[in-house]
């Protein structure tokens, strides 16, 4: 078994974590290396439903251990209610399984207030963010203002920090959101206690992984988002703030590029995306109603709405270059059983012309058309094949038709939420 990172290759919500579970069977290590809380994977085990927001999906495998990297950012209330809840449910999360870097980002109360603040009041600008506080405690790690880990495991050194800190960002919340500023002492009193619960979990973990590495363990890097909401190669502005791309599993974790072996991207059978934002392949009407409805798209972090699409290969195409995507996992394949005509984005037209290259221009972007291959659909219920050679010819042809257009190939397809409903095309680990 390689190295593996796992990456969405569209706008999030993939299914990354139906797949990290699967595949998490084979590696000693997963670790989680961007984003925080506005992350939301749903696995499905019998007739168990849990959703994780800040544990890497591989949680729920026995024997496994579990890592948050640096590029993460923590809220230590969700997470530690996390890892209560976990526990109630009879899984396994203690300091031999659970490892998180001392060097991530903490998300402060007055982030979520920024976040939520600039949201109410935008109007046009506005982002649709989870409201997490992701876009405000990124921005303070780029300013050198933000808490670390480190910083709230030790009372004084978060004490210091505060006063450093807290002062500015009060300032931005009253001067320019008109909101009440946050109380120092509140802060710390709480914080501290947080930090004293999360002592335990915490360690070097570029250390952890990189000695792992050498003993001959294999890791599974898992990324949370996609990559269209990559800070760099998404859909400017309309993003997170973090690195969702490949690149950002060596950043996040301080594992270096010659130490990961392949890419597996994840992506949806069709399109969704959350919140603001060019979506060329986007559909309307009843069309994507009933894509929402069957594909139950509506998001596990804040429960909106999700907007569907055609499965936009000239996107896929794109993701596939920045992130080096040596394999597709291909997920809800069932739920476009019954549509009588399914169609796949080839490419984008803008102005008349159509585009070798994805555009990096947002104002462009929203303005590009998409160019369809239209296929036919299929009837049957096919939720219960064990093979792909028992999918109906269309469904086969549509398989095929995703891997031409973007010059990937499937590593595996999923029929359903629960573990046994996928489909092995190729043997990779
Ligand atoms: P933020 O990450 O909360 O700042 O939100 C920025 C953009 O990324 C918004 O459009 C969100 O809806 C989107 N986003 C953030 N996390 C996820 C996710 O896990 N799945 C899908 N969209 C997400």
């Amino acid at each position: 078994m390689p190295n593996v990172v796992v990456i969405g290759a569209q706008w999030g919500d993939e299914g990354k974590g139906r797949i990290v579970d699967l595949i998490s069977e084979k590696v000693d290590i997963i670790a989680r290396y961007q984003g925080g809380n506005n992350a939301g994977h749903t696995i499905v085990i019998g007739d168990e439903k849990v959703v994780l927001h800040h544990l890497p999906s591989g949680i729920l495998r026995e024997g496994k251990v579990s890592v948050i990297g640096n590029g993460v950012v923590i809220d230590p209330k969700v997470l530690l209610e996390e890892i209560r809840d976990l526990r109630a449910a009879g899984y396994k999360a203690d300091c031999d399984n659970l490892k998180i870097s001392d060097r991530a980002h903490v998300i402060m109360p007055y982030h979520k207030e920024i976040d939520k603040g600039r949201e109410e009041s935008n109007g046009n600008t506005k982002i649709g963010t989870t409201g997490r506080g992701i876009g405000p405690v990124y921005e303070d790690k780029a300013a050198r203002r933000g808490i670390k880990v480190s910083d709230l495991i030790d009372t004084d050194a978060l004490s210091q920090r505060l006063k450093d800190v807290l002062p500015d960002r009060n300032l931005y919340i009253s001067k320019v959101l008109g909101k009440e500023p946050l109380n120092f002492e509140n802060i710390l009193e709480q914080y501290s206690i947080y930090g004293k619960e999360l002592m335990e979990f915490t360690c070097d973990v570029s250390k952890l992984l990189n000695d792992s590495i050498t003993e001959g363990k294999n890791i599974l890097f898992e990324g949370a988002q996609g990559a269209l909401l990559d800070i760099d190669f998404g859909t400017y502005p309309y993003v997170t703030s973090s690195s969702a791309s490949s690149g950002g599993a060596c950043t996040g974790t301080g594992v270096s590029p010659t130490r990961i072996d392949s890419v597996l991207g994840i992506a949806k059978a069709y399109t969704t995306r959350v919140g603001e934002g060019p979506f060329t392949s986007e559909i309307s009407g009843d069309t994507e109603q009933r894509l929402r409805e069957l594909g139950g798209e509506y998001g596990a972090t804040t429960g909106r709405s999700r907007r569907c699409g055609w499965f936009d290969a000239f996107a896929i195409k794109y993701a596939s270059m920045i992130n080096g995507i040596s394999y597709i996992a291909l997920t809800k394949l069932d739920v476009l059983s019954g549509f009588e005509k399914i169609n796949i984005c080839t490419a984008y037209r803008y102005k008349g012309q159509v585009l070798s290259d994805y555009p990096s221009n947002n104002h462009m972007l929203s303005e590009c058309e998409p160019v369809y291959k239209e296929l036919e659909g299929w009837n049957e219920d096919i939720s219960c094949a064990k093979d792909v050679t028992e999918l109906p010819t269309q469904a086969r042809r549509y398989l095929d038709a995703i891997e031409e257009s973007t010059g990937v190939p499937l590593y595996a397809v999923s029929l359903g939420a629960s573990r046994e409903k996928i489909l092995f095309l190729n043997e990779i680990f």
